[in-house]
């Protein structure tokens, strides 16, 4: 075992309590090969600047490789250790002997963790990027065949107007179109090269930062060594990215978890999607939605553990940032584990045109319509308000749905109903007619949807972008020493 540590921290070793209290040895195996790749960059930058020769990095770099092949078999394990930056260290110097100590020459755990931490948020968010234009896809599709489906939109919980499927899933789509932005942020935060600052403050070695960062495909090096050493707002980006899209994809599932109840009606789940109850026969529980919506109190206390952690620290490296493990590195699978699983359960989901119907022409949401055709008529709005107001309120006194109202029962109410102005009791015409931009009429939604593909297209390009681990391997175990 190789501690880092030495005379001068006490010559005692480590009691095994403390070792096994300090330890992120269990957590950091997910950073192997972040951590293989970020050692194989160094190493080329210590070759090409002369300090360490060619021949030793050679060798180094074949035992680098060998480590890697190892890993990737489930051959070798990094274990052992305090950390797995100490792990590869000790399983380089047991194959190669002394050699292997020069790889750790002008650089610390410091910043080899920091750089460690950014390929993996980085790649995590180019697959997070992947599925968030998975679901984009999916419901741009559903909303393309769901355009002469209509059914109530809520505010309050109450039906307030009438608009088609189609808009409702734009606007599902518009929440993660944001999503596609926060990604895009963590993108341009993590890419920032930390190597090579060394502990705290670089090094007196000519090295050249340059060569890393070009070998590691950052756009840029970071500014200084005591705030890169102790800077996790990446980590906070992720973390905040991956808790608002988990929140959005919790707001379409009680909307979804609404839809299926008998009180609602407007849909009806797959069975392959929908649960059952131990006790009660004749269940059908949309368990896969609320799990979704549960999963936000993961993503929130990942957001909250790291905000705390780095509150009130002071500068340089601290321990305490260790802690940033957990949540930094469930946040990645937590984001494709919902995004996944609700593009998925939504390809599993049918909407019942008649029972949305049904909820529309049997009420009153065509109202503002019957206001705005008084309004078209040359009257002023809140007088056109009241009298539909009114209107409205003697109707529900004689169980009549707006659609079904008479001209006579009309103009008891107010002179100004004329046959051209109730035309717009008509709910059909409700949607129609709302084709101001972000509204749900035919072509308004259209745009909305074209839009959504840009986003989806976007997403995908974003992804593709992010140079990924697998191929920064290839290149860096042949790049020239
Ligand atoms: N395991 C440590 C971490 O994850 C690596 C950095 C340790 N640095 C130190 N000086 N103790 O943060």
């Amino acid at each position: 075992m190789i501690l880092a540590k030495t005379a001068a921290a006490g010559d005692r070793g480590l009691l095994p309590e403390v070792l096994a209290f300090s330890s992120s040895m269990e957590q950091d195996r997910a950073l192997v090969r972040e951590d293989l790749i970020g050692s194989l960059a160094h190493l080329t930058m210590l070759s090409r600047t002369r300090i360490v020769a060619a021949s030793d990095a050679a060798t180094i770099r074949a035992g680098l490789v060998d480590l890697w092949t190892r890993q990737a078999a489930g051959s070798w394990h990094p274990d052992g250790e305090e950390d797995v930056h100490m792990a590869v260290e000790a399983a380089l110097t047991q194959s190669l002997g002394d050699v292997a100590g020069r790889l750790h020459t002008a650089r610390s755990r410091n910043d080899q963790v920091a750089l460690d931490l950014r390929l993996h948020v980085r790649e995590q968010t180019a697959l997070g990027l992947e599925s968030l234009a998975s679901l984009l896809a999916q419901l741009t599709a559903m909303a393309r065949e769901g355009m002469d489906v209509i059914l109530p939109a809520y505010t309050h919980r109450q039906r307030a107007m009438p608009v088609s499927l189609g808009y409702v899933l734009a606007g599902w789509g518009a929440m993660f179109a944001r999503d596609v932005d926060a990604l895009a942020f963590v993108l341009q935060q993590v890419d920032s090269m930390p190597l090579g600052v060394g502990a705290i403050a670089g090094t007196s070695l000519p090295t050249d930062r340059e060569i890393t960062r070009g070998l590691l495909g950052f756009s840029r090096l970071s500014a200084n060594g005591l705030d890169t050493v102790g800077d996790r707002d990446f980590a906070l980006d992720q973390s905040y990215a991956t808790a608002r899209l988990v929140l959005h994809a919790s707001r379409v599932s009680t909307d979804l978890i609404d839809f299926a109840t008998g009180e609602f009606g407007f849909v009806t789940l797959d069975g392959q999607i929908a649960c059952g109850s131990s006790m009660m026969p004749q269940k059908k529980n949309p368990d896969v939605f609320e799990l979704l919506r549960g999963k936000s109190g993961a993503a929130v206390g990942n957001l909250m553990t790291l905000l705390t952690l780095v509150k009130g620290l002071p500068g340089g490296y601290n321990r305490d940032l260790q802690e940033d493990r957990g949540p930094l590195l469930s946040s990645g699978p937590l984001a494709r584990n919902v995004l996944d699983m609700l593009t998925l359960a939504l390809g599993r989901v049918t909407f019942n045109r008649e029972k949305c119907w049904a909820a529309i022409a049997g009420d009153y949401t065509q109202a503002t319509d019957l206001a705005e055709a008084l309004v078209i008529a040359g009257h002023p709005f809140r007088s056109a308000y009241q009298a539909v107001g009114s209107l409205v309120r003697k109707c529900q006194e004689r169980s009549l749905p707006l659609a079904q109202v008479t001209l006579e029962l009309a103009q008891s109410v107010d002179a100004r109903f004329t046959p051209e102005v109730l035309l717009a009791a008509d709910p059909k015409g409700s949607v129609a007619r709302k084709e101001s931009a972000g509204g749900t009429g035919p072509k308004a939604v259209a745009a909305q949807l074209t839009a959504l593909e840009g986003h989806t297209e976007r997403a995908r390009a974003l992804a593709r972008s992010v140079p990924r681990l697998a191929g920064l391997f290839d290149t860096l175990k042949e790049a020239s020493l």
